[in-house]
């Protein structure tokens, strides 16, 4: 069966407020795009085009208007609401018609992943369709996130926001579960915070060993763009990046990477883009593809 998609993008962005008070945090740019845009194009990369998106129900509409009927990049949205943010695994729940038994993807709306080498990484891991899996990243301040404890190279221990870390691996907004999440999630029980937490879920793979960790190396920039620093941080790497004329994040390039969409339906994106730096890197992947097909 293969993999479907998950972007969790409810919550009310309480962190990020004044900014959050109109417009919800995956909607607010990083860089030249929304930031949505970013976890999209993730799971595009994995080569996922049925996507389940979730939102607060007051949200969906402006999702709506962003993200359209996804027909331009060549892949399906479903529209899911979650009326209070009741903990990432609750997703699970609200998707299990969606997923009807299919393992799947699921990433935070307000996780990036930059750089070179991703799609392959996630390629590989998609095609194991039991167990699950985390994609980890070493970090300077990992009490502010889920973290990994290892023994030798096996994962034996995951914290949510430890006082004292196991290590610094941090675990990313990024999980690829089996089909048996749903069920699983069911018998999770609400935490002190009232929340039904992914690392009770990920527990469960773990205490039956199937749990396997990716770890992502320094060539993978990963930013939780949750707060003003990391949200700043995360544009500047875009800007840095995008100076070498490649995209970052962009639904529209790994949709014509990956033949979802033809050189016309780009043409029409560009046209609608506008001038814009966007628009025109956009335009110079194609003339490049058209030149030489296989540098694409
Ligand atoms: O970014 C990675 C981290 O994300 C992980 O390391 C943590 O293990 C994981 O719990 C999560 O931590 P956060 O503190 O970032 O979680 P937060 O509650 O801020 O939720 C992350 C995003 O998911 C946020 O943009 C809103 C969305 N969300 C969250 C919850 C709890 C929902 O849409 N619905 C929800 O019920």
């Amino acid at each position: 069966m293969y993999r479907k998609g998950i972007i969790l993008a409810g919550g009310k962005g309480t962190r990020l407020r004044p900014a959050t008070y109109s417009v919800s945090k995956p909607l607010l740019p990083v860089y030249d795009k929304p930031m949505v845009y970013y976890s999209l194009s993730v799971l595009m990369q994995a080569g996922i085009r049925e996507i389940a998106v979730i939102t607060t129900p007051e949200d969906q509409a402006l999702f709506q208007r962003v993200l359209r009927d996804g027909s331009q990049w060549g892949v399906q949205f479903e529209w899911i609401v979650q009326p209070s943010a009741d903990g990432i695994a609750h997703a699970y729940i609200l998707a299990e018609e969606f997923l009807n038994g299919h393992p799947s993807a699921l990433v935070l709306g307000d996780n990036l992943f930059l750089g070179h080498g991703l799609q392959q990484r996630l390629i590989a891991r998609s095609l194991p369709c039991s167990g699950g899996t985390i994609f980890t990243c070493e970090v300077s301040d990992p009490e502010r996130y889920g973290v990994a404890g290892f023994t030798g190279n096996r994962v034996t221990q995951i914290v949510e926001k430890p006082t004292n870390p196991p290590s610094n691996s941090a675990i990313t907004g990024l999980y690829f579960l089996d089909g048996d999440a749903p069920r699983r999630a069911h018998g999770l029980r609400p935490s002190e915070r009232g929340e039904l937490e992914i690392v009770s879920l990920l527990e469960t793979y773990l205490a039956e060993g199937t749990l396997t960790v990716e770890r992502l190396g320094a060539e993978i920039e990963w930013y939780d763009a949750g707060t003003h620093d990391a949200l700043l941080e995360a544009s500047q790497a875009v800007q840095r990046l995008q100076k070498g004329g490649e995209l970052f994040g962009s639904p529209d390039e790994a949709a014509f990477r990956r033949g979802w969409s033809s050189g016309e339906a780009v043409a029409k994106a560009i046209q609608h883009l506008g001038k814009t730096a966007y628009a025109s890197m956009l335009g110079t992947l194609v003339e490049r593809a058209i030149r030489q097909p296989e540098a694409a």
